[in-house]
């Protein structure tokens, strides 16, 4: 059982072909630049460098930063704002010529920490968040990964939290780990008040520094980086592309 993963973050598009028994990756990382500059048609080209790269013939996951509502977009917060409305599968079926399963980028990384990482048999309440150029949120309980859009929760004076508390916004500001970090437990907390999860996992390119800051967070659940780091989101877009298209 294998799929190609694509992982669209706001600052580069990442692939790899990954075993979806095991959420192993099967080679290296193939990754392109890109910014909210790049439109629908350069990201699918970029897509298609991906797909050649490795000379993929077969089922792509494709996990995007924004709500994806079966293949279309509806909405791109820190990428081109034509995305909007855009029926994916097809933009990127088209430019790959493979078959295209479309998934919120955090909810990829949730589903792969939930069955292969820290949240691997964990039936509670989870709270995944991704930590990135936005920041990703979802909730999971008795294993069943939900999205959610809580990084454009109205924080300080009404802005989207992600504006405060993304690795993005550490450093426009240049924050040391810890004001970051004391940034991050109010927002944790906030939503720990609302949520109650028993297990927090964070993922997205800050986990592999999580020792840095994790310190300066103190939630009441149990507080756990990603286990997968930053390949979880290349893993559960290819474990959807395969339990959906069959
Ligand atoms: C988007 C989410 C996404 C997150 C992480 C947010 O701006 O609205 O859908 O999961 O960024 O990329």
């Amino acid at each position: 059982m294998k799929a190609l993963g694509i992982d669209i973050g706001g600052s580069a598009i990442k692939g790899a072909p990954v075993d979806t028994r095991t959420g192993r990756l099967l080679a290296e990382r193939y990754r392109i630049e890109v910014d909210r500059r790049t439109t629908p048609a350069a990201l699918a080209k970029a897509a298609a460098e991906i797909t050649a790269h490795f000379k993929w013939r077969g089922r792509v996951g494709v996990g995007f930063p924004g709500v994806v509502e079966g293949a279309r977009i509806r909405t791109a917060a820190n990428l081109h704002p034509r995305f909007v409305g855009c029926d994916a599968a097809r933009l990127f079926g088209r430019a790959t010529g493979c078959r295209v399963a479309m998934i919120n980028d955090a909810a990829a990384a949730a589903v792969a920490e939930m069955r292969f990482g820290a949240g691997r048999g964990f039936l509670g309440k989870v709270l995944f968040l991704t930590l990135g150029t936005g920041v990703g949120t979802c909730l999971a309980y008795q294993g069943v990964v939900y999205p959610l859009e809580f990084g454009h929760f109205p924080w300080k004076g009404g802005r989207d939290a992600e504006k405060y508390v993304s690795t993005a916004a550490r450093d426009r500001k240049d924050l040391s780990w810890e004001e970051w970090g004391d940034r991050l437990h109010d927002f944790i907390a906030e939503l720990e008040r609302l949520m109650w999860p028993e297990l927090i996992i964070i993922g997205g390119g800050a986990s592999s520094k999580h020792e840095k800051f994790f310190r300066h967070i103190r939630p009441r659940a149990r507080l756990v980086p990603a286990r997968l780091l930053n390949r979880a989101g290349i893993a559960g877009a290819a474990w959807w592309a395969a339990e959906t298209l069959g």
